[in-house]
């Protein structure tokens, strides 16, 4: 809702973002500024600008500028305090850049022991909870409220917070000593290096959290782990669990951990008094001023409820609606007394503290028989062995095969044809094989045998040194190639509705497909007459194939293909250049100056773009009528737009034109854009995978577009064929 804690107010908002415009416009004069008081003044302007901006980028998921424009304001930062390294402050937004490797971390003693949580699975184990609280509580007090939230699964660290500063991270260890990793932390945006505790009278404080990592970001991270053959991390508890402890923080920084807080487990004030119970006096409070010192908390999914039936519900209603829609893996509800004087109280038994209990929802596991095993070639002809399952459902979704990933997977896991074996299905994730039930087996079990010929052209595989996948590198193998086509024309890359796995496979059995290019050159009237396709359909396809030809510069990168080059990538290339021809020039070192993208990918690209058969088909492709260029076409502005006067506020992804050009076309008829929904707007624009905003939206009854009535709206102002335009770069 609107009044929800935050560390800036919405005129603060508005201030900061007119400032990021000025601090932007400015940037080369601010270059020149010779006075280091001067310097002084703008670097603790520019940290507090980063510092919002890292704030509606990592913890609410809603940046208000471009990643561009970001990294223009941390470059500025960058360079007036190499100019003047007096100026640098420890809390500087600079100081998150990865250090040095470490070889230890020193284990340091948590200011509270760090316990675990006492588990319940049913609504009968939260009565039995209820009870033991009432007894506990005694005749004394007669109400009480708990709180529920979300448990999240990944690594518990402890922060300490002293004088508004953070002084020490820690991982949970044995629960009484942990090890410092104060420097990996220190990478993780949602950390606030400084936090003015000191506004609630507080002076030392311990807080506790998760550190996770979004589901999309651990698909991401195993997609990169398969395509280099390594083998992916069963779950994202896993793939945090590696990675807080890695002893490099440049790669810590590279997998995007999120650090969420959930608890207060000490907080002093300068004189060491207990403020827990007296001055913070509940659960929830303690969240609201964490949420208003700008950490990310569970806030929005944390509820009070005034008795243990309220939490069954909220628990219930939980896992049926919100756990399979979150970013995060969740595998429970955690259920705690809000009133914190009731703690000492209530106190520990051995392991667990008596004033709160997790409540574990249905787990997304389950046995099944491996009946076969398939090898199949992917679109860099890697070959990966995939087992065909007896049919079970994992978290109401069938699956009947599962990757086996490589060699080294199946002989670490023992893995036999005919072999029992516990699958699980993390939150949307690819499904995985946690462990051979072994007990079960009756020595009907085979071994898998990898094949020594590609199973799509029968060329001999290879497997080069250090690697754990077999690789077919004949690159005309069919199943190579129908991979590219499929990917080049999937919902995330050029989008060519009807051109799916199933017609691609057709087209190329019958010779209409053999490359990419080949798809701007289809022959729609022969199209017409193949068997499950008529008039109307083959028109369809023709002019979904046309639309494509002006997707925006970023999705053309991604469908190309390139090794270890995902959809972030492909967006941070697109964002630096005009014109895919400019990556022809580009050499690995140019690529390695974009933040975030590797030696390995870097070394991929250039490869790609200085491979003469690529480069002739991305010309091809311009032949053909794709877009390759940004263009600068000038748009006309015309008296009668729909936009004229009106405040319009863009939520989710739009397939046809990026949030910026989008934006600028609003403007351009007359509309104002603005950053979140109140009752003054006039429309909300919502595109795939929206945000908060289109709840609000439909909260406060504002007119609500998708993404083809607002390209509607653009035509009635005369903007025909929208997606010939560039707005980014057009005005
Ligand atoms: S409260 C002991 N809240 O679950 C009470 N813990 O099994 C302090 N966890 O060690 C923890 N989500 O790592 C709390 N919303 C949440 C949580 C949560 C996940 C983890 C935490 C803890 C473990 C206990």
């Amino acid at each position: 809702d609107m009044s929800k804690p935050a560390p800036y107010t919405p005129d603060q908002e508005a201030h900061l973002i007119e400032e990021t415009k000025k601090m932007l416009k400015q940037q080369d004069q601010i270059k020149q500024v010779s006075s280091i008081d001067e310097a002084r003044t703008i670097a603790g302007k520019l940290r507090q600008l980063i510092n919002y901006h890292d704030w509606r980028y990592y913890v609410l998921a809603d940046p208000v500028i471009s990643d561009y424009e970001y990294d223009q304001l941390f470059s500025l930062l960058k360079y007036l305090e190499k100019k003047f390294p007096a100026i640098v402050t420890p809390d500087s937004p600079t100081q998150r850049v990865p250090g040095a490797p470490v070889k230890e971390f020193p284990e340091v003693r948590h200011l509270q022991p760090m316990l675990s949580l006492d588990n319940s699975y049913k609504p009968e184990d939260l009565r039995e909870f209820d009870r033991r609280v009432r007894n506990l509580i005694g005749q004394s007090r007669t109400s009480w409220s708990y709180t529920a939230e979300p448990k999240l699964d990944g690594a518990g660290i402890a922060l300490v917070y002293e004088n508004d500063m953070l002084v020490r991270g820690a991982t949970r260890g044995d629960g009484e000593k942990g090890e410092d990793i104060t420097h990996n932390l220190k990478v993780i945006r949602t950390i606030p290096l400084r936090a003015e505790f000191s506004r609630f009278g507080i002076h030392t404080v311990e807080v506790r959290g998760e550190v996770v990592m979004s589901i999309q970001d651990f698909k991401r991270l195993n997609q990169e782990r398969m395509n280099q053959g390594q083998t992916p991390f069963a779950n994202p508890r896993n793939a945090v669990a590696g990675t807080i402890r890695l002893q490099d923080p440049a790669e810590v920084a590279r997998r995007r951990l999120v650090a969420i807080v959930y608890h207060i487990s000490y907080a002093v004030d300068e004189h060491g008094n207990n403020l827990l119970g007296k001055v913070i006096r509940s659960h929830a409070e303690s969240m609201r001023i964490l949420s208003q010192l700008g950490f990310k908390t569970l806030i929005d999914d944390l509820k009070v409820c005034n008795d243990i039936d309220e939490v069954i519900e909220y628990c219930r209603w939980w896992e049926d609606n919100k756990r399979d829609k979150y970013p995060y893996e969740v595998d429970g509800m955690v259920v705690k007394v809000n009133e914190l004087d009731l703690y000492d109280k209530l106190g520990i038994t051995s392991h667990h503290p008596r004033w709160a209990i997790a409540f574990k929802f249905r787990a997304h596991q389950a046995t099944t028989r491996i009946v076969n095993v398939i090898f199949q070639v992917g679109r860099t002809g890697i070959v990966t062995p995939v087992a065909k399952l007896e049919p079970v459902k994992v978290g109401g979704v069938t699956v009947s095969s599962v990757s086996l990933f490589n060699e080294d997977f199946i002989r670490q896991k023992d893995i036999r044809i005919n072999d029992l074996v516990l699958v699980e299905r993390a939150g949307e994730v690819i499904p995985y094989v946690v462990k051979v039930i072994k007990e079960a087996r009756t020595g009907n079990e085979k071994e898998i045998t990898f094949p020594d010929k590609c199973p799509s052209c029968g060329q001999p595989l290879v497997k080069l040194s250090g690697e754990a996948y077999w690789r077919c590198i004949n690159i005309d193998c069919p199943a190579q190639v129908i991979e590219r086509l499929i990917h080049f024309a999937s919902k995330k890359a050029m989008d060519i509705a009807g051109l799916g796995e199933a017609t691609i496979k057709q087209f190329y059995k019958i010779g209409l497909l053999k490359r990419i290019p080949d798809i701007y050159r289809l022959d729609f009237r022969k199209i017409a007459l193949l068997p499950g396709f008529g008039i109307k359909s083959a028109e369809n396809l023709r002019r979904a194939i046309e639309e494509s030809k002006y997707r925006p510069l970023n999705r053309l990168i991604y469908a190309l293909g390139i090794r270890y080059v995902g959809e972030v990538t492909a967006r941070l290339l697109a964002d630096r250049i005009n014109s895919i021809y400019d990556l022809f020039n580009w050499s690995v070192a140019d690529y390695m100056r974009i933040p975030d993208i590797g030696p390995v990918v870097a070394q991929s690209l250039y490869e790609f773009f200085q491979n003469d058969r690529n480069r002739e088909m991305i010309k091809e492709l311009e032949r053909l009528g794709v877009r390759v260029h940004k263009t600068t076409q000038q748009v006309p502005l015309l008296k009668d737009s729909p936009f004229k006067g009106k405040s319009v506020v863009f939520t989710g992804e739009l397939r046809s034109l990026t949030r910026g050009q989008a934006s600028k076309l609003v403007e351009l008829l007359g509309g104002e854009v603005k950053n979140s929904v109140s009752r003054n707007t006039d429309l909300v624009v919502v595109g795939e995978n929206p945000g908060s905003k289109l709840r609000k939206a439909q909260q406060f009854g504002v007119p609500i577009a998708d993404e083809n009535q607002f390209i509607r709206m653009l035509e009635q102002a005369g903007i025909k064929g929208v997606l010939f335009f560039d707005a980014g770069r057009a005005f």
